[in-house]
């Protein structure tokens, strides 16, 4: 454990909450590096179910200390929103410490969100309108504000008079009709700053100090390596990096910390929002994997999701570019009732075949996927897979225990956890 990174191998939605909340047992702190209220990682505790988006996924464990990076972007009101909610389900959320170098989505933020995806049509991602893009577009134009500037009204009030004139112009070039009111901005976020404060600290020094003490760490990737800025479907991902190695930058640490990359993959693919999808299903088997458990729409903005068979084209890439030291299969109760089920292992178009992802949209869209069909496995009630996990990996359904090795055997990463269920005792792993 050390210091493990976990990082989605897809689109985002693998279960990552889940596999974070499984280690977390294990671990003195979990740190998220990256994205913001765009995610939405669901945990269950018992019967209760919670959806994160900012806290991390550590948050319910009274002795785990959970950071929120610099690499994260922060909307104050959703994450004052949810530290009220967990409070008010008895959990008193005082291991949380938050980086003063993390920067703020604004109100305006979220404006220029739906006004840019408006403009962009076909271009456009089908964003959470979370206010991502543009506020990471405000951290690299440097019009950015952080938590620092947050919880110092001076400061805060002397930026927002340059910055909020500017974002003025800009919604109305882009044809909206909204109006900020510099003086309504500076108050409400001055609060939001004075709430927060208690929590602000230098999270990158707090986090050295921690690992020198060999404190064990987690650190929470959000959304999925097919999402990532530099290395997802562009322009079809989010606006941050969604790597292992972005843990490092996003947290604030030296790279040499981070022992372990734990992969999460999901047993099928899925993903809310655009783009090209090669292994996409539609139908009855589509249907069947959307509607089971409920669980296909998204956690953030209830999309349903699009779905689609395995594509390991897609996660030798993700193994790759995040140097994976192990692997979680998830949701294989969810992949079950089906006679056959196929894996994608290869692309073909017109004429050329391709082992690696390409980077162009254009030849991936007129990719064709090339499948091997394995047998399905039956579908159980979640208390079978509850008995199935306690016996560990053996007690599988012969036909999900050929699935999981074939995935390892493609891959060459050792597969270390499977999750059949949304409890914690629907797992298997070390
Ligand atoms: P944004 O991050 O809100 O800008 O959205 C950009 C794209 O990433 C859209 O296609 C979203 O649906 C997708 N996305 C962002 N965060 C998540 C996530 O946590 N899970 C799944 N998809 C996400
Ligand atoms: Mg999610």
């Amino acid at each position: 454990m050390p210091a493990t990174v976990v990082v989605g191998l897809q689109f985002g939605d693998e279960g990552k909450g889940k596999i974070i909340d499984f280690l977390a047992d294990a671990a003195d702190v979990v740190a998220r590096f990256n994205g913001g209220a765009n995610a939405g990682h669901t945990i269950q505790v018992g019967q209760d179910l919670y959806a994160f988006h900012l806290l991390p996924s550590g948050v319910l464990r009274k002795r785990t200390m959970n950071l929120v990076g610099n690499g994260v972007v922060i909307d104050p009101e959703q994450l004052l929103k949810e530290i009220e909610e967990t409070r008010a389900r008895g959990h008193p959320v005082k291991n949380l410490l938050i980086s003063d170098r993390a920067h703020v989505v604004m109100p305006y933020h979220r404006i220029l969100d739906g006004l840019e995806e408006k403009l962009k049509g076909n271009l456009g991602a089908g964003t959470t309108l979370r206010g991502i893009g543009p506020a990471f577009e405000d951290k690299v134009g440097r019009f950015g504000i952080r938590m620092c500037d947050l919880i110092d009204p001076e400061v805060l009030r002397a930026k927002l008079q340059k910055i909020v004139p500017i974002k003025q112009r800009l919604i109305e070039a882009y044809g909206g009709t909204e109006r900020l009111d510099p003086d309504a901005l500076f108050a409400q976020e001055e609060a939001y700053g004075k709430q927060l404060a208690p929590f602000v600290t230098d999270t990158s020094a707090w986090l050295d100090a921690a690992l020198r003490k060999r404190k064990r760490v987690l650190f929470e990737g959000a959304q999925g390596t097919h999402l990532c800025i530099d290395h997802g479907i562009y322009p079809f991902g989010t606006s941050s990096d969604c790597v292992a190695g972005a843990a490092a930058v996003g947290a604030g640490i030296g790279p040499q910390y981070l022992t372990e990359v734990v992969g999460v993959a999901k047993a099928f693919t899925s993903r809310v929002g655009a783009g090209p999808f090669p292994t996409e299903l539609e139908g009855a088997v589509a249907e069947h994997l959307r509607e089971r458990g409920g669980g296909e729409y998204g956690t953030t903005t209830r999309r349903p999701r699009r779905v689609g068979w395995l594509d390991l084209v897609m996660l030798r890439m993700a193994a790759r570019v995040n140097g994976l030291t192990g692997i979680a299969v998830t949701k294989l109760d969810v992949l079950a009732g089906l006679d056959r089920v196929r894996i994608g292992v290869g692309y073909r178009t017109n004429g050329a075949a391709f082992k690696e992802f390409p980077a162009s949209m254009r030849v991936l869209s007129q990719c064709r996927p090339v499948y091997r069909e394995l047998k399905g496995w039956p579908d159980l009630p979640e208390e079978e897979w509850v008995r199935i996990a306690a016996k560990g990996k053996r007690a599988l359904p012969e036909p999900a225990r050929k699935y999981v090795a074939f995935i390892e055997s493609q891959l060459k990463v050792p597969i270390r956890i499977l999750s059949m269920g949304r409890s914690r005792a629907a797992t298997i792993g070390r």
